[in-house]
């Protein structure tokens, strides 16, 4: 199947006056068409900075490598006219907080409609109509009433709804949502999930999910990428996550998450601190340092062994045969 989205060698420096943060150091990931991706990792470890980067949203400190192919051209090498052709219609994005993103002054419907106007793919009249249905779609009741409200009349869990529509209003062969979910409650989250699924598989969208929780990737994805330090880890097909996870510090996310038959206090957490990406990377592995299974040629950095069909482990025990 013919990507969506591949991401080539990237690496990403932040650079400032008080020094340089190391981002990301040589990621590769592929969305096959139509699939759901997940990015998985703790805070720091660079998710946030791989998916802006793909429509080139970082700010000017940033300086980017690599190479990231979108439906045929590399995005890094696009204009700012082309670029600006794309973002929010080839490509949704959905934030963590969805007011910091809609303005207040401006109704729902003003916001809704503004994508589709913009390039030039509706009327007002029509675009007035798709986003009513689109409302409608996402679960907010009463759409022709809500069009004309502004955000302070809707809750956090409606509000997270309007972003999915405003992303999805120009039909984008690629949604990106960046934790999107974080900020609501248990329940409302658990709908929200459920609504870009299926909205996802109705529209044979692609979609890049990434989150810190990795049941909630397990749930919503058909493959994960597990980033630490800026770098993949592993990247493994839903299916064989429990039972084929290969890299130590994909076990240790997996044996810290909450199992509701387990008494509380006995939960196993990855001992240690993620790494500092402010100083120059280790030549070795860079989870060395916390890995209960290191070995003496974790000195040398492991490349991304290939393990099955989308399976790859940045670790030398895959190489040693000491993966089970
Ligand atoms: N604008 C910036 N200037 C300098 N450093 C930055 C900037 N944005 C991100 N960073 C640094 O880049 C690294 C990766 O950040 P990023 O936000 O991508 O992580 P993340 O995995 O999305 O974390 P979180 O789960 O907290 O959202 C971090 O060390 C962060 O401090
Ligand atoms: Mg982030």
């Amino acid at each position: 199947m013919v990507p969506d989205l591949q991401v080539n060698n990237l690496s990403v420096q932040f650079r400032s006056d008080e020094g340089h943060v190391n981002a990301i150091n040589g990621v590769s990931l592929v969305v096959p068409a139509g699939k759901a991706v997940a990015i998985v990792g703790e805070s720091g470890s660079g998710k946030s900075t791989v998916m802006m980067s793909v429509p080139r949203l970082l700010p000017g400190n940033a300086c980017v490598r690599g190479e990231i192919l979108f439906d045929g051209c590399d995005m890094l090498k696009l204009s700012e006219k082309a670029l600006r052709a794309r973002r929010g219609k080839d490509i949704g994005m959905i934030f963590q907080n969805p007011s910091a993103y809609l303005n207040p002054t401006k109704t729902v419907g003003q916001q809704l409609i503004e994508p589709l106007l913009y390039h030039h793919m509706a009327s007002a009249a029509a675009a007035k109509k798709t986003a009513i249905s689109l409302l409608d779609q996402v679960g907010i009741a009463d759409p022709d009433a809500r069009f004309n409200m502004y955000p302070f009349e809707f809750s956090g869990g409606m509000l997270q709804r309007v972003m999915i529509a405003i992303a999805l209003i120009a039909s984008p062969k690629l949604l990106i949502a960046d934790e999107p979910t974080t900020a609501l409650d248990v329940t409302v989250q658990a709908e929200i999930l459920m609504l870009l699924k299926q909205l996802q598989r109705d529209r044979g969208m692609s979609l890049v999910f990434i989150t810190h929780d990795l049941a909630v990737a397990a749930q919503l994805c058909d493959e994960v990428y597990v980033m630490y330090g800026g770098m993949v880890m592993e990247h493994i097909p839903v299916p064989s996550l429990v039972n084929q996870c290969s890299h130590p510090y994909l076990q240790g996310l997996l044996n810290s998450i909450p199992r509701l038959n387990e008494p509380v206090g006995r939960l196993p957490f990855i001992p240690g601190n993620p790494i500092n990406t402010t100083r120059a990377l280790p030549d070795g592995c860079i989870f060395a340092d916390r890995c209960t299974a290191k070995m003496d040629i974790c000195s040398k950095r492991p490349p991304l062994f290939s393990y099955a069909a989308h399976h790859e482990v940045a670790c030398w025990l895959a190489q040693t045969g000491g993966i089970a």
